[in-house]
């Protein structure tokens, strides 16, 4: 089973997760459901949203308007992260076009986040579920520790790699492993299925991340949906770089250090790095560091045992798409 075949399975339920997208955004406020209508139709793999309905099903859950709710949920945070992120990181290009605070505006963009917020809360209170109401505000109160720690850290290569894995884990793997969590809520799931499912989805939420940070130093910006070197170019010190300056002779890191200072990097500065980083394999070690943790987050899966474990293999069939999609461009 790959990623399409997954996707195909999922076809109708996938359908009904974009029509609660689109529904709940609708507001009598015209630029909402404009702006919603630019992000959100057509926009994005919805793997949050796929995860935690393959964790349901996993789970022995059908998926029923509840589910698709808190599908809609977890992406609507994740839509919020990102138009806000990119207010952060400046950022003009995502998923191959101009991002909503290129076209609109900062303000817009972080008002616009703010109301998918608020139409979060507003769909959790259907329930009332303390159990789901404290997960997800306990992800997101990691999801925005990991942004401020990021700004934080920027343009600094003092920090360690557990330092660098910390505000991933934060900033990434909580979405993920809230998703995960919500299908074991959800499903009633016992507490060591709801533990294989969380450990799932903070390994994949890891490797995910790893993968977006490798990418970003070495992919083509039709894989990447925005041009490659946004890091570099951000002053974001992400592991690739990380390597290569634990790496460097003292020469290059003085180099490096300059770089990470100067806010007007050129693209023969990004090629000159990502030269030095094939001599030291510092993409490569990265990519590395994402298979363990995909690997670690199939194996937990193997811990425990499910009603339906056939869904195992969706899961894993995901897992192994966020690493073949950068494979394949590169072969
Ligand atoms: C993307 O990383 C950024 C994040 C996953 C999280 C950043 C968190 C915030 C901005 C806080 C927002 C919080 C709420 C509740 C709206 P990246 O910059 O590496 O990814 P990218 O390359 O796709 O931009
Ligand atoms: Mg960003």
């Amino acid at each position: 089973m790959d990623f399409n075949d997954v996707t195909r399975l999922f076809k109708d339920d996938l359908s009904r997760i974009e029509s609660s997208i689109q529904k709940n955004y609708q507001s009598d406020v015209p630029l909402i459901p404009g702006i919603g209508d630019y992000l959100l139709k057509n926009g994005g793999k919805r793997v949050r949203p796929l995860i935690l309905m393959i964790g349901a099903k996993l789970c022995g859950r059908e998926i029923d308007e509840r589910v698709i709710r808190h599908c809609c949920v977890v992406e609507y945070i994740h839509s919020a992260t990102l138009l806000h992120d990119d207010v952060v990181d400046e950022t003009t290009v995502r998923r191959g076009r101009q991002t909503v605070n290129a076209k609109w505006g900062s303000d817009a963009s972080i008002l616009v986040g703010d109301f998918l917020i608020s139409r979060s809360t507003l769909m959790l209170a259907t329930d009332c579920d303390s159990r789901i109401i404290k997960a997800v505000s306990e992800s997101t109160k990691l999801l925005v520790e990991g942004g401020v720690m990021e700004y934080s850290s920027a343009r600094k290569l003092s920090v360690s790699e557990q330092h660098c894995l910390d505000v991933i884990h934060r900033k990434t793997a909580s979405m993920m492993s809230l998703s995960c969590e919500l299908a074991a809520l959800l499903s009633e799931a016992n507490p060591e299925q709801e533990k294989a499912l969380i450990d799932f989805g903070t390994q994949f939420g890891m490797a995910f991340q790893l993968m977006d940070d490798a990418m970003d130093y070495d992919s083509e910006e039709s894989n990447l949906g925005k041009p490659p070197g946004n890091d570099f170019q951000e002053g974001h010190v992400t592991l690739p770089l990380l390597h290569l300056y634990k790496n460097a002779d003292r020469s290059l890191k003085k180099e490096i250090e300059s770089f990470v200072k100067n806010e007007n990097l050129t693209q023969k500065d990004f090629e000159y790095v990502l030269e030095r980083m094939r001599e030291t394999k510092s993409v490569e070690y990265t990519l590395d560091l994402a298979r363990d943790y995909l690997e670690r987050a199939k194996s937990s899966l193997r811990t425990v045992t499910f009603p339906q474990p056939e869904y195992c293999k969706a899961l894993d069939a995901v897992a192994d798409y966020i690493y073949e999609r950068h494979v394949a461009v590169r072969s």
